[in-house]
């Protein structure tokens, strides 16, 4: 499973980057506004950073105005993914763009047939956000099985990209259901290498070297 980073702050980026296991990168207008800076700017340095899939999200809901965006956008560094909402105008958009040779990433997926649509337009990345879905008390992992199955099904080629990731359980269901990748905010990716057992583990093992050996 690709592990994404879903931040726009560059600091992070950096971080995991250093990590050694950063795939890509996923943005929204959340995420940007919370940086305050210019978003092409940022997009711009991140990709220095990051050579994989850098999602960067159209704020037009439109079909003229997320093209004239998303070309924008993609004109920023070839890694550049057009991240655009699960919508009608969406839709048409992933069509043109995925003509165009523009990759896409369709953000915002809450049920399976906007999944199967999206990928008949060639979407590149579908986002399922599984911790909306929880949160409004619907389980979220199903979603990511039943695009799974869809796509395996009939050979789509489209990504599932687990999205709105909240703990690290979230991620081993993910990876056991078959999700391509998770983009996966910093504090959680820092959960993933941490367990008590081995901080208490090397604690003990320093103890004991030193005590016999000084
Ligand atoms: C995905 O691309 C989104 O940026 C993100 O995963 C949304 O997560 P949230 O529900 O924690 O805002």
């Amino acid at each position: 499973m690709d592990l994404y980073i879903d931040t726009a702050n560059l600091d992070e980026i950096k971080q995991v980057h250093a990590m050694g296991v950063l795939d890509g990168v996923t943005t929204n207008p959340s995420l940007i506004a919370k940086e305050g800076v210019d978003y092409g700017k940022r997009l711009s340095d991140v990709c220095k950073v990051v050579s994989g899939p850098v999602s960067a999200e159209v704020v037009a809901t439109d079909f003229e105005g997320m093209m004239k965006e998303g070309r924008e956008r993609a004109k920023i560094a070839p890694n550049i993914v057009v991240k655009v909402p699960c919508t009608v105008e969406g839709l048409r958009a992933c069509k043109a763009f995925t003509d165009e040779g523009i990759k896409t990433n369709l953000t915002l997926c809450f049920q399976p047939l906007q999944g199967l649509l999206v990928a008949k337009a060639g979407a590149f990345i579908i986002s399922p956000f599984i911790g909306r879905l929880d949160d409004v008390g619907e389980d979220g992992m199903i979603l990511i099985h039943q695009l799974r199955q869809i796509y395996d099904n009939y050979g789509f080629k489209t990504k599932v990209l687990a999205a709105s990731i909240r703990h690290p359980k979230h991620l081993v269901e993910c990876a056991m259901a078959g999700a391509d990748i998770a983009t996966v905010p910093f504090s959680v990716i820092k959960q993933m290498m941490s367990h008590p057992l081995t901080d208490t583990g090397l604690a003990k093992f320093l103890s004991d070297y030193k005590k016999a050996f000084g």
